[in-house]
């Protein structure tokens, strides 16, 4: 990411929330009422409008298809995995490139009980705690911002220094990160997670498969869409580059060598059937990604640290 500025990607994946969180109930993916809130103007003007939204939508869905459908569908599956989280008693919750993810907001139950510790890029993190301010008032006594480069620093260093406990189930949520990082951070971070959380902890991400890094997508509009960003757009604004991705179909043994066991994967065929209702089943969920929930394996099955 370029020095000193906040995620653009953060706010674009925030504005979908908000835009589709304008739907009725019936029809919509994902709601996430405070995601408008988090947005800097101008996009707050848009995202209040469900015209404009709808026509941003039906764009960003010409330019890159089925994207629209993974990301607003991917936070519903965040949301039902970290409800049933909760209900399993986890202690802590950190989110991982947080971005303006608003669940530790707008989750109640996390409140009274669990600690929170929003983790991300500290361009990021200076507009979110800003942003958090205004909404808000103040910051809740519950979550602790530590800011981090996952190229420059080392996870275990800045959240052991801001009171994260090692000893504590602890759920990660990694969502819409792990592609912008270099091979070396996601071993770095899914290592931090298997050797410094407790018994019961686990993690859920979404990750690129390796093909489309390529260039070698099915449908060419995403091939297209992808050397655009990266040749003009990522250069231009936060230089946010699509950079690790997984052979699809490999993510279990990816995930068992480091570590992990009960790894669900899904991919869009589950999506599209778990949540698109209505007349939105005409809509669509890419084959970029997967989505994983892996649990942190026994001591025995992590491997040994260097
Ligand atoms: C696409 S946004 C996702 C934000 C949020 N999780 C969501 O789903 O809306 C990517 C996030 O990764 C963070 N990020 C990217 N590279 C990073 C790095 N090297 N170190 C820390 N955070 C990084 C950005 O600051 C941003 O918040």
């Amino acid at each position: 990411m370029k020095e000193g500025k906040a995620s653009l990607t953060a706010e674009l994946t925030t504005v979908a929330r908000a835009g589709e969180s304008l739907n009725a109930e019936a029809i919509r993916l994902c709601y996430d009422p405070l995601a408008r809130e988090f947005l800097g103007m101008p996009l707050r003007i848009l995202a209040g409008s469900r015209l404009l939204t709808r026509i941003a939508l039906w764009c960003a869905e010409r330019l890159i298809p089925g994207v629209p459908g993974e990301v607003l569908s991917r936070t519903q599956y965040i949301d039902d995995c970290l409800k049933a989280r909760i209900e399993d008693g986890i202690e802590q919750l950190v989110i991982l490139g947080a971005g303006y993810d608003s669940r530790p907001y707008r989750f109640e139950e996390l409140k009274e009980k669990v600690l929170v510790f929003e983790v991300d890029h500290p361009a990021t993190q200076e507009v979110k705690r800003k942003r958090v301010m205004r909404v808000l008032g103040h910051l809740p006594g519950n979550v602790i911002f530590v800011a981090i480069d996952f190229e420059k620093e080392k996870l275990q260093n800045r959240l052991f220094e801001n009171g994260y406990d090692k000893n504590l189930k602890t759920f990660f949520i990694w969502e819409g990160v792990s592609y912008y990082l270099t091979a070396r951070a996601v071993d770095e971070t899914l290592a931090f997670v298997t050797n410094n959380s407790g018994t019961g902890s686990s993690i859920v991400f979404d990750y690129a498969f390796e093909k489309v890094l390529e260039g070698k997508s099915e449908v060419d509009q995403i091939n297209r869409a992808l050397k655009a960003w990266e040749r003009a757009a990522a250069p231009l604004t936060t230089d946010e580059h699509f950079v690790f991705g997984v052979e699809e179909g490999t993510i279990e043994e990816f995930l068992s060598v480091r570590g992990f066991s009960e790894i669900a994967n899904m991919e869009h065929d589950f999506f599209e059937s778990a949540y698109f209702k209505g007349r939105e089943q005409s809509r669509d969920v890419s084959r970029i990604c997967g989505f994983v929930h892996a649990t942190v394996g026994s001591a025995e099955s992590r491997p040994r640290l260097a």
